[in-house]
């Protein structure tokens, strides 16, 4: 298995360039097989999530033809099996959308429970109940979801609770179902609007992403399309923390300001300066951080996504913190890991509370999930003397060229083989 080997305590300065949102890219694939000809999509990050995704559609009989790094055509046009219940869809999460995908295609789909990280319960419920209401019957058994529908009809519906997955889902099942679909209480994140600009660029008419309320009025097909996604809100976010965790100096380059801003705000409150440019933000941290209070929120609060990598900061800021998780009902299993190196947290069920301390002390951490993973990083790059970072796996699901980047503004990170 692979690890990292990290030497903390090294400023990181200069520039680092944001690749593709992960959580844009692993929407925007599925949604491509809905059309009856070829999309090129620009601007994928370079990860395990969109390799994933990309070996399910081939299994479902689709072409992926990788133009560049970056750049992969898709082609469904000859018609793809609507059955994805192998290996590869319970890896990760996203694979969800593979059912609103399908059965907007073909009226119905079978899909294997999708997996991903494990922070406590991930139901789906909202999904399917967004399927039931487009007219699709719904049944889950061992470990599977088959949903189809004679046809679907659009319909209003009221989100019990503010969901990305589900609110992206529902938006790929209305794109094609005859009539009007509203969905209430909507995710407002970016790969949101990007995945309904997509939708719309292959001919369908959509309203309102980005608000609480999304307008669907379904058409017959779609068609391909050439299309960029956004940039990574969340590996800028772990790159602007990197800054200010090392004291450092770095230009967060390729990104949407905007998108930034409640991790902006924070960082201004915690005494780091920031600069921000069209498309770029620069992070200085040159003076004693304050300890300061989050509470992850759906867009445009504080990103859940943000909240291990924010706690790995806070652990060596002066005073107290108290971070609250209202996403997700465990997403602290990561603060055993942060302990290891020294930190000081107390957690009671949703909330942590995170004394200052000097600084982090090397040690052999694991990462438990993706972002969890990310924090252990950014705890090593402050460390004194030597880290190792186990599951480097998780990482690379979501993090392009991880130390290849941390390297270039001058942290001591490799990539290691563990032998046993
Ligand atoms: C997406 O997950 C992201 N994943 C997650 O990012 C992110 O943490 C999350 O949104 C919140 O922003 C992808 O986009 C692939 P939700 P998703 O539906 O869609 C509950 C990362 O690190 N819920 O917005 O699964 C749910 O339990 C990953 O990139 C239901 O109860 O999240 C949670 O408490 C980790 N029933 C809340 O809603 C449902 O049917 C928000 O979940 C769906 C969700």
């Amino acid at each position: 298995m692979e690890k990292l080997l990290v030497k903390g305590r090294k400023r990181l300065v200069g520039e680092v360039m944001i690749s593709g949102a992960k959580n844009a890219a692993v929407a925007v694939l599925p949604a491509a097989i809905m059309a009856g000809g070829k999309s090129v999509l620009e601007n994928l990050p370079n990860i395990e999530d969109v390799s994933c995704i990309c070996n399910t559609i081939e299994k479902l009989g689709g072409k992926c033809i990788r133009r560049d790094k970056h750049t992969i055509e898709i082609d469904c046009s000859e018609g793809i099996d609507y059955c994805a219940t192998f290996e590869e869809v319970q890896r990760i999460r996203a694979s969800y959308y593979f059912l609103g995908a399908l059965l907007a295609r073909y009226k119905k789909a079978e899909v294997a429970m999708p997996g991903g990280c494990n922070f406590g319960k991930r139901p789906i419920d909202l999904h399917l109940k967004g399927f039931r209401a487009l007219g699709a019957t719904v049944e889950e058994e061992c470990g599977f979801v088959r949903a189809y529908a004679d046809k679907l009809v659009g319909a209003p519906i009221y989100m019990d609770q503010v969901s990305v997955g589900a609110t992206i889902n529902i938006m790929l099942a209305a794109t094609m179902a005859e009539g009007v679909t509203t969905i209430e209480n909507a995710a407002k994140e970016p790969h949101v609007v990007d995945t309904a600009n997509y939708l719309n660029m292959m001919g369908a008419n959509i309203k309102g992403a980005g608000t609480d309320v999304i307008r669907i009025i379904g058409v017959e097909k779609l068609n391909g399309a050439q299309y960029a996604i956004i940039p990574d809100q969340i590996e800028a976010g772990t790159y602007m923390i990197a800054a200010a965790i090392t004291g450092g100096d770095v230009l967060v380059k390729n990104i949407i300001p905007k998108h930034m801003d409640s991790l902006t705000a924070k960082l201004v409150e915690m005494n780091v300066k920031m600069e921000e440019g069209d498309d770029s933000i620069r992070v200085m941290a040159n003076k004693p951080l304050r300890g300061v209070n989050v509470k992850t929120m759906s867009y445009p609060g504080f990103p859940t996504d943000l909240q291990p990598q924010m706690a790995a900061l806070l652990s060596i800021c002066n005073g107290t913190s108290v971070i609250t998780e209202n996403v997700w009902e465990n997403r602290y299993q990561y603060i055993e890991e942060l302990c290891k190196l020294g930190a000081k947290v107390d957690i009671n069920g949703r909330i942590a509370t995170i004394e200052g301390i000097p600084h982090y002390q090397g040690a052999k951490v694991e990462a438990t999930d993706l972002r969890a993973g990310a924090a252990m990083i950014l705890a090593a790059l402050a460390a004194e003397g030597t880290t190792q970072i186990d599951g480097v796996r998780y990482i690379d699901r979501g993090y392009e060229d991880v130390e290849m980047k941390l390297s270039t503004l001058g942290a001591d990170i490799q990539r290691v083989l563990d032998k046993n």
